[in-house]
């Protein structure tokens, strides 16, 4: 996979996607991540990428023109299967989406600042705008990181323990059951029995049961889903 990030602070952005998993699937070549500066798509001496909105009212705007060019650039080069925009007035984030982009060949992702860009780039490129909750971030960058994370960690090869993705919380509508590592008595707090009895069939019950219920106090939402798809 490639994903092609287009920002106006791309030093917001080597920090997450420059350790761990994600640095570790690209030097692995799962995936391919490039930040463009959108300074260098800029023609005016200042390099400005922004400017005063029409109508008035406070904050700039993002200019049309440097995102354009920008995005020809990368067009001219290779044919992308979806534009993100990210913007908190996009659908939310959940691991069905996840999921979805994680199939994908191309991609590019843009992040907004300030007002947001000017409508026109949505509407000549973005296909598809995604947040990532009800809170409004300083620029999509960090938006940007916790899509690539989302979706890079479910990459065939990314994890070491295949399964481990397709366990992870929300991947089936429930939560992920509590989990302890040692040492099995901390302070007087015990480890589930269940847990060290080596009864492979009665610790995955025990899980299932575990998540199950943590599902149903913490999210009826997710419950309600997880039940009506489990009758189909
Ligand atoms: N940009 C600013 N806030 C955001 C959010 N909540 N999600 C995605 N992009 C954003």
């Amino acid at each position: 996979m490639r994903i092609d990030i287009i920002t106006a602070l791309p030093s917001l952005l080597h920090s997450p996607l420059n350790d761990s998993i994600v640095k570790r699937s690209q030097t692995k070549g799962i995936v391919q991540i490039e930040v463009h500066d959108l300074r260098h798509f800029s023609t005016n001496k200042n390099k400005n990428i922004d400017d005063y909105a029409f109508g008035g009212g406070a904050g700039m705007v993002m200019s049309a023109e440097p995102i354009a060019r920008c995005i020809e650039h990368l067009k001219s080069e290779r044919r992308y299967d979806e534009f993100i925009y990210m913007t908190p007035d996009g659908e939310t984030l959940n691991q069905r989406i996840a999921n979805k982009i994680s199939t994908l060949k191309n991609i590019i992702i843009l992040c907004g600042h300030y007002k947001g860009v000017d409508e026109r780039v949505r509407e000549k490129y973005i296909t598809r705008e995604i947040s990532i909750g009800d809170y409004v971030l300083s620029g999509g960058e960090l938006a940007a990181a916790v899509l690539a994370d989302a979706v890079i960690r479910l990459l065939p090869g990314v994890l070491n323990d295949e399964t481990s993705a397709l366990t992870d919380s929300f991947q089936d509508d429930l939560l992920a059951p509590p989990v302890y590592t040692r040492p099995a008595n901390f302070e007087g707090q015990l480890v589930p029995d269940i847990l060290l009895s080596g009864n492979e069939k009665a610790i995955e019950n025990w899980r299932m049961e575990q998540a199950a219920e943590r599902t149903k106090i913490r999210r009826p939402d997710l419950w309600k889903r997880f039940t009506s798809n489990s009758e189909e």
